[in-house]
């Protein structure tokens, strides 16, 4: 453990088998334009927070969905799965995925990009935030503070059990279903990517 991290302590985390990180500053001041679909997109709902009616918020889990969906119900909510989205060829104009590959295997992320690449228009985006991982422990934790247009700083914690994921790995799915990498962005413990069809 680098000793100069000030690690939170997580009420029922024990820090013996779960890495827990500091508390990382994300500010998002920037979505994409048009209509978007946002996977994953249930907790704190961040995407749609920003987009509002503008964002198909899909999340294969309605007790994610009911957490987020007060803090912007104009957006349009829906229970999906990334891997295999009820939506038509080039229905969207662009993509987001906000901390939801880090649920995922390397097989799943997989399949949700190509089904991302599907149902947006070509020339259309797939903008990512998601956690770098690469821990021995079993448990993994990201700690954020987030910052939104027209909203006071926030914090959360999105945790998981996979262990191992960076931004290469989403770099060579992306590559591989033909999406461009148009920029990348990395930090400690998350990466931004944003890649164009
Ligand atoms: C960290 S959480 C929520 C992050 C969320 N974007 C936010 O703004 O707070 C990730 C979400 O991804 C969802 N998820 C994981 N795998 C999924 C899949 N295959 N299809 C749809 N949602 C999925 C989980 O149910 C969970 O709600």
């Amino acid at each position: 453990m680098d000793e100069t991290e000030n690690i939170p302590e997580i009420p029922g985390v024990d820090p013996y088998n779960t890495k827990v990180t500091p508390y990382q500053e994300i500010s998002i001041s920037e979505i994409p334009s048009g209509s978007i679909i946002d996977i994953g997109a249930g907790g704190e709902g961040v995407i749609a927070q920003i987009g509002r009616e503008r964002i198909t918020a899909i999340d294969k889990l309605q007790a994610e969905i009911d957490e987020a969906k007060d803090k912007s119900p104009e957006a349009k909510w829906m229970v999906a799965d990334a891997l295999n989205l009820p939506f038509e060829n080039e229905e969207f104009d662009n993509a987001t995925s906000f901390f939801c590959g880090m649920y995922m295997s390397n097989e799943d992320k997989k399949k949700a990009i190509k089904e991302i690449y599907r149902v947006i228009s070509p020339g259309g985006e797939f903008w990512i935030w998601d956690s770098k991982i690469n821990t021995e422990k079993e448990r993994f934790i990201i700690v954020l503070t987030i910052s939104l247009p027209g909203r006071e700083k926030f914090n959360t914690g999105y945790g998981t059990k996979n262990t191992f994921q960076n931004e290469d790995i989403y770099k060579e799915y992306l590559e591989e279903v033909g999406f461009a990498i148009e920029e990348i962005k990395v930090d400690k413990y998350w990466f931004f990517i944003k890649a164009k069809k």
